[in-house]
C-alpha cells in the first residue's frame, strides 16, 4: 500500500465517522452522535499528527521548502481543531441547530483540505520522495499514536 492509498482511506473513514455522527445528531440520538464524533475526532487528530510529525518533515527535507504547501495544510489543521473543539462543546449541549450548522463548515473545510492533499500533497510526496524514504515514512506513520 502506498503512502498515498493508505492516507487517502483514513480521509474516507473519518468522513463516513463525521456523516455517523452527524445523522445521529439529527435525530436527537446524542448517545450514538458523542460516541461517533470522539471515534471521528480522536482519528482525524491522529491522522494530523501522522502528517505534521512525518510526512510534511520528509516532503519539506526534500523540496526545501517549508513554506510552501505544508504551511498551508498545517493552518488548515489548526482550523479543523477548533471546529472540533466546539462540535465537541455543541454535543456537550445537545445544540442540535449550533452542531448541524458547525457540520457544514466543517465538511466545506475538510473536503477542500483533503482534496488538496490526495490531488497535490500525496501525489507529490509519490513523485518526488526516494522509494526508501516512502517505505519508512509509511512505517512511521503507522506507529504514530495520539
Ligand atoms: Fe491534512
Ligand atoms: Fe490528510
Amino acid at each position: 500500500m502506498s503512502i498515498s492509498q493508505f492516507m487517502t482511506q483514513e480521509h474516507r473513514d473519518c468522513d463516513t465517522e463525521f456523516a455517523e455522527a452527524e445523522q445521529a445528531a439529527a435525530n436527537g440520538d446524542w448517545e450514538t452522535a458523542e460516541e461517533k464524533f470522539m471515534k471521528f475526532a480522536n482519528d482525524t487528530l491522529r491522522h494530523f499528527k501522522r502528517e505534521e510529525e512525518e510526512l510534511f518533515p520528509a516532503f519539506e527535507t526534500q523540496t526545501g521548502n517549508s513554506e510552501g504547501p505544508t504551511m498551508v495544510m498545517r493552518y488548515e489543521h489548526e482550523q479543523v481543531r477548533g471546529l472540533i473543539g466546539k462540535l465537541a462543546g455543541a454535543i456537550e449541549e445537545k445544540d442540535k441547530d449550533a452542531y448541524l450548522s458547525l457540520c457544514e463548515s466543517m465538511m466545506i473545510l475538510l473536503q477542500q483540505h483533503n482534496m488538496k492533499e490526495e490531488q497535490m500533497l500525496y501525489a507529490m510526496c509519490e513523485r518526488i520522495l526516494p522509494e526508501e524514504t516512502k517505505v519508512t515514512t509509511l512505517e512511521k506513520m503507522k506507529a504514530v499514536e495520539l
